[in-house]
């Protein structure tokens, strides 16, 4: 795992899709693994701007993402689809039929999930996985206790879940859905790439127990340390809470992997 700080949650933003520009470029049929979220806004408001004006191409890249609520249709508001629709889909030149969400109106969820596991099989595994960390520590919505060898399945959220993601629902908590489908931690485990990006002075905590605490799957982020290519990129205030902050300020000033994204 390197975890790299970055000055800002901008420039923390715009590391992370650089680093998926670079691989879509090295390989236009990419599978990217995407997040939806807060933290993630950014991320794709700069891949649209590299779509406008470095010509990115999405048009051969196919995408799975992490989780969808239960219950919300495509049209729904508040369902990821719709969020992804709004976010990345719309504004960049991707077939729509190479995007991919688990279907949380499926009358048999339990099929759905293993069909989505067998959907990412058939691309040959996701390339590159995006990442968010939720405040009880979740990937995807793998709640406290998920095991560390879990694959997409239902998932009921914790009540920290539905604390964080309620002020995104107009009806509040009362209209939050309380189940979700998510790919499992083993699921984004076997993806070749991980990138997480976790901002924000109130993921500090988190953040320092996922990276720097033991692994456990009461904060399923910390199973990414199992990861061989996992990149953790973080903003100063995200970052506070690092007992081995200067050692990562000083992997990203002087390794040569990451001389090209260096300020000039
Ligand atoms: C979303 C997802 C979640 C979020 C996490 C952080 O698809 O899988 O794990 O990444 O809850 O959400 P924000 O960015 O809103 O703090």
């Amino acid at each position: 795992m390197e975890v790299i700080i970055q000055s800002t949650t901008e420039q923390a933003a715009l590391l992370v899709a650089r680093l998926i520009a670079k691989r879509l470029r090295a390989k236009p049929a990419l599978v990217l693994g995407l997040a939806t979220g807060r933290t993630m806004e950014q991320v794709y408001g700069y891949l649209a701007e590299m779509h406008r004006r470095e010509k990115l191409d999405f048009s051969l890249c196919r995408t799975f993402n992490l989780d969808e609520y239960v219950g919300l249709p495509a049209r729904d508001p508040h369902s990821y689809r719709y969020y992804m629709d709004r976010h990345l889909f719309s504004r960049v030149n991707i077939d729509r039929r190479n995007t991919h969400l688990p279907n949380g109106t499926a009358r048999d969820l339990a099929a759905e999930c293993a069909h989505y596991e067998e959907m990412i099989r058939d691309c040959g595994g996701v390339d590159v996985q995006l990442l968010g960390i939720g405040a009880d520590g979740h990937i995807g919505f793998n709640e406290p206790l998920s095991a560390l060898r879990s694959r997409t399945r239902e998932k009921a959220l914790t009540p920290a879940t539905v604390r964080q993601n309620a002020p995104l629902f107009r009806g509040g908590v009362k209209a939050m859905p309380r189940r979700a489908l998510t790919m499992g931690v083993g699921t984004i485990l076997d993806a070749s790439h991980v990138l997480a990006l976790v901002t924000g002075a109130e993921k500090a905590a988190i953040l320092a127990k996922a990276v720097e605490g033991p692994i456990t799957s009461m904060v399923t982020a910390s199973a990414l340390q199992l990861h061989p290519d996992c990149k953790v990129i973080v903003d100063e205030a995200a970052a506070k809470r690092l007992r081995g902050r200067s050692y990562y300020r000083w992997i990203f000033q002087n390794e040569p992997e990451w001389q090209e994204f260096r300020p000039r």
